[in-house]
């Protein structure tokens, strides 16, 4: 028994929602063919040659199944064929996509067993393995699709948001930001007055998302506490924001943690025209880009 997913990138945090909010895109996706096996082993295999680590427990996709494993009465495997199609590094939950497009592969070849919150459960296994840290808020959209609010983590609480019709240019400036390391750097106190600005920012952002107000949404897109620290890590950030905003992008900033920079438009037009922009800035800057323009899906 044997079943294909398509696993899309995440864009996480959505600029004031640390850790708690992200909105899945419509591609690119990883390929992930997952084959229901009777013996007790994960095996791991690199589809078109890109290195990744084979050994189950160190691997995205395979540490979530290892924990699945261990939940099931029943003696049974995966191997998993992995179509890598988002680079690592790049800031679009490509650890995040291995991982829920393989829990959600097994969850099917199993009959469907776990819910999506445990399914949401089993992938941030793949998240430890990516970054060190068990965060949601790249595979909670990946699942659900749409926009997700992640309330909690301990206990897992998962809101589905509405998902409003938006267009999302993205730029990935080839450059690596380990997520670790984006982590790492940050400051572990945060001012009062900068938490109260960050709050509202996260609050308006939610409401405006549920109303489908989208000039609500373009105000609340600031972050007062991660990006001033983590855009440092990427060249022409401040600029391309500025030129962006002003060529009609709602608002956007650090897809998850870099060094993708992501803008959302209510047009596909005025979307392309801030494509342009990004591809314009890197050109500038003498730094090679994958850029592309997607729905929120
Ligand atoms: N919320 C995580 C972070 C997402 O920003 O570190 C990583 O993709």
């Amino acid at each position: 028994k044997a079943c294909i997913a398509y696993a899309p990138g995440t864009v996480a945090n959505l600029v004031c929602g640390f850790d708690i909010l992200g909105l899945c895109l419509d591609s690119p996706a990883d390929k992930m063919e997952v084959r229901l096996l009777d013996t007790a082993e994960i095996i791991i295999k690199s589809a078109d040659g890109y290195p990744l680590p084979e050994d189950p427990a160190l691997n995205t996709a395979g540490a979530p199944l290892l924990e699945m494993l261990q939940d099931l009465d029943q003696k049974v495997g995966f191997e998993i064929i992995i179509h890598k199609r988002i680079k690592p590094g790049s800031g679009i939950g490509s650890s995040a996509a291995s991982a829920a497009g393989a829990v959600a592969a097994a969850n099917y070849l199993l009959g469907s067993p776990f819910d999506k919150v445990q399914q949401i459960q089993y992938a941030m296994a793949g998240e430890k393995v990516a970054s060190g840290v068990k965060h949601a808020d790249n595979v909670a959209p990946c699942i659900y699709g749409g926009i997700t609010l992640i309330r909690s983590i301990a206990p897992l609480d998962v809101i589905p948001l509405a998902a409003p019709d938006l267009y999302v240019s993205v730029v990935h400036p080839q450059i690596e930001v380990r997520t670790a390391d984006a982590r790492a750097i940050l400051r572990q106190q945060v001012p009062l007055k900068n938490a109260i600005k960050q709050w509202g920012n996260i609050a308006g952002l939610v409401t405006g998302i549920l109303k489908n107000d989208l000039p609500l949404i373009g105000r609340s897109l600031e972050d007062h506490i991660i990006e001033p620290v983590r855009s440092t890590l990427i060249p022409g950030f401040q600029e391309l924001k500025k030129s962006c905003k002003e060529a009609g992008a709602l608002g956007g900033g650090i897809s998850g943690s870099g060094p993708s920079i992501f803008m959302l438009s209510s047009s596909r037009q005025t979307a392309q025209a801030i494509e342009g922009i990004m591809q314009e800035t890197y050109k500038n800057l003498g730094i090679d880009y994958h850029s592309y323009v997607s729905m929120i899906n």
